[in-house]
């Protein structure tokens, strides 16, 4: 497994790779790494001959400084999990590398950056959009992959592909869960067992609120979700939203034909979980 800290080194390589008539995969990351990140390394692996990933923890896309110090680094476990995996390059650039100046690049998704992440994390998507691209434009992959996990990332990612007509293939991948149904996340870590336990609720309470679907109302089942998942000590709903899967705008009510899914952000023990399910 190569692994490459410069950009024209790692261009190099991919271009030999293309020369050569060989499919690129290519799965992006911010280290860190669990099983939720390994699952979309494995799918590369068996539909492309050379599987690039990155680790880079994108400083532009972190809206608060806090959160970005307090991001998880441990470099020496994820090469020897990326390596298991059958990761034939991983490229880990510096800062500087990826912005040798300051970001000026302001692209527009129209309401797809504004709700949700994008209403509590403003420029968490523009700084996301730039450094995917960025990183396309270096490896010049045919395919990359994107967890469900973050569902309006993958959406903003899609627009972005689409928008710049950039010939890549986005391939979406399920969310990989822990057996108590709580979402693989880096951040987890930072959790306390007790806390990790009571984070289990927001799956659970999104799955169970599902079941109640289309006998309950859109607008009461978020108010359903918010109310049982605030109602235990410690933890606190910043939305629940049921949105239409390719538009992200809001659902009124449940339409035959119409993909439905549920995003919700949570804070427990100062920690923020993303999470979101299939609903309708
Ligand atoms: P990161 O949070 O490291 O996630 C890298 C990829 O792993 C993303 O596509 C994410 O959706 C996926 N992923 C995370 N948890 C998962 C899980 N439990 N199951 C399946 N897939 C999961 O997302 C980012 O990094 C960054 O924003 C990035 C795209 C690398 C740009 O900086």
């Amino acid at each position: 497994m190569l692994i490459t800290k410069s950009i024209p080194e790692t261009t190099a390589e991919v271009v030999k790779v293309r020369e050569a008539g060989k499919t690129i995969g290519f799965v992006p990351t911010m280290g860190a790494l669990h099983q939720g990140h390994i699952s979309l390394q494995e799918r590369s692996r068996k539909e492309n001959d050379f599987k690039v990933c990155s680790i880079f923890v994108n400083p532009i896309q972190f809206n608060n400084p806090d959160d970005l110090e307090k991001y998880p680094r441990t470099e020496d476990v994820d090469l020897k999990m990326f390596k298991e995996a059958g990761c034939d390059l991983v490229f880990m650039p510096s800062a500087s590398e990826m912005y040798p100046e300051e970001n000026k690049i302001l692209y527009d998704f129209g309401h797809l950056d504004k709700v949700m992440e994008g209403q509590f994390r403003p420029g968490h998507f523009n700084g996301v959009a730039v450094v995917v691209k960025k990183l396309f434009d270096i490896v010049q992959p045919h395919r990359s992959y994107f967890g469900e996990k973050d569902f309006q990332q993958l959406a903003i990612i899609k627009a972005l592909v689409k928008m710049l007509k950039i010939p890549v293939e986005i391939v979406p991948c399920p969310t990989l869960r822990e057996p108590s149904g709580l979402a693989m996340s880096s951040r987890n870590e930072r959790l306390s067992v007790d806390d990790r336990q009571k984070a289990s609720a927001i799956f659970r309470t999104m799955s169970r609120a599902k079941e109640m679907v289309p006998a309950i109302l859109p607008q009461e089942c978020e108010k359903w979700v918010i109310q049982e998942l605030d109602s235990i000590s410690g933890l606190q709903t910043e939305y629940f939203n049921l949105v239409d899967a390719e538009t992200l705008l809001p659902v009124q009510e449940w339409k035959t034909g119409q993909t439905v899914r549920g995003c919700i952000a949570a804070y427990i023990g100062g920690v923020r979980l993303i999470d979101n399910i299939l609903f309708f």
